[in-house]
């Protein structure tokens, strides 16, 4: 492949970046030189040192975010911050997108990539990948809400959840709810159906990946090979 297309994939630089570092010498494959930005290279052959790092080639990036409150999950929005402002220069030149949303107040694991057929793959309702969520409600939950979320709650406006797990915390004011869709502000909007209200909405997992206990609110990580293959797995 083009190494300018290379360094653009992972976001080290422009392609207008990348012909000047070559020019200057700051790319070398096997340890030689390479001075014009169009050759092509092999990743899986070469070795290839930009600005003194090796580069592993990878087409897609993928990154574990722990979302603070008060962002939007989306790429740009015309008032409110949104997460991938969160991301350092290089991650931002990679045009990462979330994976699914989250609503501003929600917190926590947040998947960032920029493949597209992957993001549609895990988010199809086809594909019922499990989504973790811990909540604190204001009042108790009633009693059978479990079977009523087992049995998939009705929503406001006639929609028929699937079937969702509750498990509840001993004094019944939160705990954790799996979810294998998607729907707007679906959490809030079950809850709602049983007369209580959500105040506090976390997701600690996503298809089987556990948000990051060492990443604090606002921190963000790339994924492991092995969190990368569950993704990739959810076929
Ligand atoms: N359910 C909600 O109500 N909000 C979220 O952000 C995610 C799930």
């Amino acid at each position: 492949m083009r190494i300018d297309k290379l360094l653009s994939d992972m976001g080290l630089a422009t392609r207008s970046e990348a012909r000047a570092a070559c020019k200057s010498g700051q790319l070398l494959v096997d340890g030689v030189a390479v001075r014009d930005s169009s050759s092509h290279v092999d990743p899986a052959k070469q070795s290839i040192t930009f600005r003194g790092r090796d580069i592993s080639y990878r087409r897609y990036t993928y990154v574990m975010l722990n979302k603070p409150e008060g962002y939007v999950s989306a790429t740009e929005d015309s008032k409110l911050p949104v997460v991938t402002e969160l991301l350092d220069g290089e991650l931002q030149r990679m045009e990462l997108f979330p994976v699914g949303r989250l609503d501003r107040d929600t917190t926590g694991l947040m998947i960032l990539t920029n493949n597209g057929p992957l993001a549609h793959r895990v988010l199809s309702p086809k594909h019922h990948v499990p989504k973790v969520y811990r909540f604190s409600a204001a009042e108790p939950m009633r009693e059978g809400v479990e079977e009523e979320f087992r049995d998939g709650v009705t929503l406001a406006d006639g929609y028929e959840c699937k079937s969702a797990e509750i498990l509840l915390d001993s004094d019944r004011m939160g705990g954790l709810i799996t979810l294998t869709e998607g729907k707007y502000h679906q959490i809030k909007r079950m809850v709602a159906s049983t007369h209580n209200r959500v105040v506090t909405l976390e997701r600690i997992s996503f298809g089987g990946i556990k948000l990051d206990a060492s990443l604090a609110r606002g921190e963000y990580r790339l994924l492991t090979d092995e969190e990368m293959e569950m993704l990739e797995n959810h076929q």
